[in-house]
């Protein structure tokens, strides 16, 4: 007898409807599992066969072929241990339901109880689209299913109650919605506490405004990391799709806290520098993402650049370009999105004096190039803002004058965000830093006088192309903070000045 059973699989965040095909017939004893299983699934067999005896059923004695359609699509985990389960059930007429509209997933333990999975939101998504009417997941999952607008989410513990839900005895009650707020660090952190460092901050402003990369640079103890740290509250609000978008890959590496399943305040990631290559791009044997696309739609926080290892360094240059990362592996590669704004902070040498207004540097000449060299050019590149964040004097520091607060800034970023958002509408792009070559021309339009201001100084300075075209993205935010439609002279003056860092410290 053949029976079939609706499930969802899913291959690094992308996801896919699965029909899960039991045939029970009679002859020698066998159970396969066909349809590119891997290993994890290979030994669904073990749990499947335990769980349904442990369960009060019998374990058909015939040959059992279990096949998972789409055979083309490599399959991967546990997750369709649940649904394997009810085929076999089903295919041996011990169970007798209707299953047309229904998805299910979930690990078995041999005793029957259903153990979470990561990845269920993007694979509710998916069930969603498919127009199917409920998926039954883990219990543990089912907050996180039910973000998803439109399908029925039932969380279940064990087989025994989805049976008996599915025959009527005692129904399990859906899963609503609801994310209570959760809290976070973040919510004691607020730029007020930062004394003085007005450029600095106003450099912060203009990144999270724009959504532009940064590296602040400056002696130990100067408040890089404090000011760092408090960039997440001045960003802009994250829209619905963004919020998914990033919670469909906190899923996928089941890191979702279960009381706020949907992500609405924007990641700020920030691995240390002994982190892995694997740890920060992605990858593994079992694929997982990596920090840069756990940090998808915020921040990429990298303290002490020049700490970390140089090909890590060097991977995250494309994904930064791109905002997405591939990984390759035997069996195929994955992409995950890794929109991020990086942002960088760095001692200048060894010592961390170098270029301080009062204390000596007691680095070589040498010592200080080869610290710095450990950035490559190509990196600094792809920064478009360079600050400087010199000591505080003890005179700011112990000052009583009172600092504008994150709101106060944040209200300013909002304002210029939605401007941005208005304005390319319709073409994916939503802020000024992922404007294309093309969009550039058509976007940031000089007045007369700061285009001959810009032309002077691409001269003057021996600008290259892609530092001109970073000037101008950064220009074109300055002036939607400042609600102007044309860039003007100021604007572009005050985009110059964060690109200029460098030649103090790096040699082009
Ligand atoms: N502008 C500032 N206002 C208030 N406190 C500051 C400021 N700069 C530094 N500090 C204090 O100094 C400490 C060290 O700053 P930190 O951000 O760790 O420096 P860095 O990362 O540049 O080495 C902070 O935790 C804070 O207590
Ligand atoms: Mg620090």
């Amino acid at each position: 007898m053949f029976a079939k059973i609706k499930s969802v699989g899913l291959f690094g965040i992308e996801s896919y409807m699965i029909d899960i095909e039991a045939d029970v017939t009679g002859g020698l004893p066998a159970f396969d599992i066909v349809g590119l299983p891997d290993t994890s699934v290979r030994e669904s067999r073990d749990r499947v066969r335990s769980a349904i005896k442990n369960c009060g059923f019998k374990f058909p004695t015939g040959r059992i072929t279990v096949n998972l359609a789409p055979a083309d699509k490599k399959k991967q985990g546990a997750v369709y241990d649940l649904p394997i389960l009810l085929a076999i059930l089903k295919a041996s007429k011990q169970i007798n339901f209707s299953f047309d509209n229904s998805i299910f997933l979930g690990e078995l333990s041999l005793d029957g109880k259903i153990r979470p999975v990561n990845g269920i939101l993007a694979m509710t998504i998916t069930a969603r689209q498919n127009n199917m009417e409920e998926i039954f997941v883990p219990y543990e999952n089912s907050t996180e299913a039910s973000v998803v607008d439109g399908i029925t989410v039932y969380g279940i513990s064990t087989v025994k109650e989805l049976l008996n839900h599915l025959s009527g005895e005692s129904k399990i009650e859906k899963t609503v919605f609801k994310n209570s707020k959760s809290h976070s660090a973040l919510d004691f952190l607020d730029f007020s506490e930062v004394k003085g460092q007005l450029a600095a901050k106003k450099a912060l402003e203009v990144a999270a405004a724009g959504g532009h990369n940064i590296l602040l640079i400056g002696p130990p103890g100067s408040g890089k990391s404090m000011l760092a740290k408090r960039l997440p509250t001045i960003l802009p609000e994250m829209t619905f799709e963004e919020s998914i978008e990033t919670t469909k890959i906190h899923s996928v590496a089941g890191i979702l806290n279960n009381d706020s399943p949907l992500i609405t305040r924007r990641p700020f990631r920030s691995p240390h520098h002994s982190v892995s290559l694997v740890g920060l791009t992605g990858g593994g044997s079992i694929p997982k993402p990596g920090e840069i696309s756990l940090a998808h739609n915020g921040i990429l926080f990298l303290d002490e650049l020049p700490e970390f290892k140089r090909d890590a360094m060097e991977a995250l240059r494309q994904p930064i370009e791109d905002g997405v990362i591939t990984v390759s592996r035997a069996s195929g590669s994955v992409t995950y999105p890794s929109s991020v704004m990086l942002v960088a902070a760095m001692n200048p040498c060894p010592c961390g004096m170098y270029g301080h207004p009062t204390k000596p540097c007691t680095c070589s000449k040498t010592m200080v190039s080869k610290y710095l060299n450990r950035i490559s050019g190509p990196m600094l590149d792809r920064i478009d803002l360079h600050v400087e964040v010199p000591p505080v004097d003890y005179e700011s520091l112990s000052s009583s004058s009172s600092e504008e607060t994150s709101a106060e800034i944040r209200a300013r970023v909002n304002k210029a965000r939605q401007i941005q958002i208005n304005r390319y509408k319709g073409t994916g792009v939503t802020s000024n830093s992922r404007l294309t070559p093309k969009m550039l021309r058509e976007f940031c339009v000089l007045t007369d006088d700061a285009s001959k201001y810009l032309n002077r100084c691409f001269d003057e300075l021996g600008l290259s192309a892609r530092a001109y075209d970073r000037i101008l993205k950064v220009s074109r935010t300055i002036a939607d903070l400042n609600s102007n439609e044309k860039i003007e002279k100021s604007h572009v003056l005050s985009a110059i000045r964060f690109r200029t860092l460098d030649r103090k410290y790096f040699t082009e």
